[in-house]
C-alpha cells in the first residue's frame, strides 16, 4: 500500500501527505512518543513540612522574637499552611461596650443606631445609643475595636524572606509497588544540614528559603509579605520505572496561585491574604484575647505524578490499533486515487479487471439460441 502511494505522488504530482504514510506515521507516533507499550500509574502521596528561621520586630523599643511556634499556621507540618510576614496586633480586648470604628456606621442621633440590629461588615451588635465623641453607634463587642485601616509597611516580619521551609514527600505507585522520597540517593544527613535548594546547582535539595520561591514564582516578596498571598510548590514525580529506579526524581516548580504578578495591586479586587487568629486568656477573673490580624504567605504544596512500566497489554492493544489505522488507510488512499485524483480513470483500470458479463451466463435461454455469442 505504501508503496503504490509512493508512485502516486511521484506520477501525478499530489503534494498532500499520502494518507498511508500518515497511518504509518500515526501507529509510530501512538507507539513511541505516547508510549503505547507502556502501561501508567499515579501515585498515593504524603508530605510533611518543617519551617526554620527567627523573626525580630521592635515596636518603639519594645523588642520581640518570633519563633516557629509564633509564625505557622497550622503548627502540625501540613501541606498547605501559613507562613506570618505581617500582622496587626490588638491586645487586651475584652467583652463590652465601645464606639463603632469611624466610618463603619456613623450617626447623627440614637434613632440612627437600631438597637439589637447587627451591621454585617460591624464588629458587634448596637446598643441604640450615638455617641457624641465619635459619631458613630455604640457596639456591644471585643473592645477597644480592631482598627485594621493601615497595613504595616514596610511588613513587620520582612525577614521572614530569610527562613527556610523543609519538605518531605513520599510517593508510592500502588500499580507497580514502588515507593519513593524526595530523599533519593546522595541527598544523606550531612547533605541536607549545608544545602539551600536552587534550580540549577542544588535541584534536589528539600530546603528553600522563602525569598528564593517567592522569586521563582515571579513575584516581589516585599508585596507579597505585606498583604499576603499564595504560591503553590508543585512536586512533580514523572518516572520511567524501565530505567534504573535512581533515575525517579522530583522535580521542583512554583506557582503564584492567584494574582498575576505583572499586574498592579491597584488593578485587584481583594488583594492579597489574611486571616485573624485570637489568644484567649483571663485576667482578673475576666476573659480577654489578644488579636491578631495575620497577613502571610500561604504555602500548597502539590504533587503531581505519573509512572511507566513495559506492559504486554498495552503493547499489543497499540499494535492492534497501529494495523486498525493502516486498514483505514487504504480505504482512505483508495477513494484518492479512484475518485479525486485527475488521473482517477487510470487507477480504476489498474485496480479492476472488466470482464464481460454476457459470457459468464451460461444458464441463460439465449445462450441456447443464440450459440454464437455464448461461445465467444
Ligand atoms: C537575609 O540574610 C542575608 C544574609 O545573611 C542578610 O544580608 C539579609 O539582610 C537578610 N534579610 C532580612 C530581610 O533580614
Amino acid at each position: 500500500m505504501l508503496l503504490a502511494c509512493g508512485i502516486a505522488e511521484q506520477n501525478v504530482n499530489v503534494t498532500p501527505a499520502c494518507p498511508c504514510l500518515r497511518g504509518w506515521l500515526d501507529g509510530w507516533w501512538v507507539f513511541i512518543y505516547e508510549k503505547g507499550y507502556q502501561s501508567t500509574d499515579t501515585a498515593i502521596s504524603s508530605v510533611f513540612t518543617k519551617m526554620k528561621g527567627v523573626g525580630y520586630t521592635n515596636i518603639k523599643g519594645s523588642e520581640r522574637v518570633w519563633d516557629v511556634a509564633d509564625y505557622v499556621f497550622p503548627p502540625q507540618g501540613d501541606s498547605s499552611f501559613v507562613v506570618m510576614t505581617n500582622y496587626i496586633i490588638t491586645e487586651g480586648q475584652k467583652m463590652g461596650k465601645c464606639p463603632e470604628l469611624d466610618g463603619k456606621h456613623n450617626c447623627s442621633s440614637n434613632a440612627d443606631c437600631e438597637g439589637g440590629s447587627f451591621k454585617r461588615t460591624g464588629h458587634g451588635q448596637m446598643t441604640g445609643v450615638c455617641l457624641n465623641t465619635t459619631k458613630t453607634c455604640e457596639v456591644l463587642a471585643w473592645c477597644p475595636i480592631e482598627d485594621d485601616v493601615m497595613i504595616p509597611d514596610p511588613p513587620m516580619l520582612m525577614s521572614a524572606e530569610n527562613y527556610t521551609l523543609f519538605i518531605k514527600n513520599s510517593v508510592t505507585f500502588p500499580t507497580f509497588g514502588v515507593s519513593r522520597s524526595n530523599l533519593v540517593e546522595n541527598i544523606d544527613n550531612s547533605y541536607i544540614n549545608k544545602c539551600l535548594y536552587d534550580p540549577t546547582h542544588a535541584p534536589l535539595c528539600p530546603i528553600f528559603r522563602l525569598g528564593d520561591i517567592v522569586k521563582l514564582s515571579g513575584f516581589k516578596f516585599e508585596t507579597i509579605a505585606r498583604v499576603g498571598g499564595a504560591i503553590g510548590i508543585v512536586v512533580d514525580w514523572t518516572c520511567n520505572l524501565d530505567v534504573d529506579i535512581k533515575h525517579c526524581k522530583p522535580k521542583y516548580t512554583f506557582h503564584g496561585l492567584y494574582g498575576n504578578a505583572a499586574e498592579t495591586d491597584q488593578a485587584r479586587a481583594s488583594v492579597g491574604y489574611n486571616f485573624r487568629y485570637a489568644k484567649h486568656y483571663m485576667e482578673d477573673k475576666e476573659q480577654k484575647r489578644t488579636l491578631l490580624k495575620v497577613f502571610g504567605i500561604r504555602f500548597d504544596i502539590i504533587v503531581q505524578s505519573l509512572a511507566r512500566k513495559f506492559d504486554i497489554i498495552p503493547t499489543l492493544t497499540a499494535i492492534g490499533s497501529g494495523v486498525g489505522i493502516f486498514g483505514v488507510a487504504t480505504v482512505v488512499c483508495d477513494l484518492v486515487l479512484l475518485y479525486l485524483l485527475p488521473k482517477r480513470e487510470f487507477y480504476k483500470n489498474m485496480k479492476f479487471k472488466y470482464t464481460d458479463s454476457h459470457v459468464q451466463d451460461p444458464d441463460s435461454e439465449a445462450c441456447s439460441t443464440e450459440t454464437e455469442v455464448c461461445k465467444k
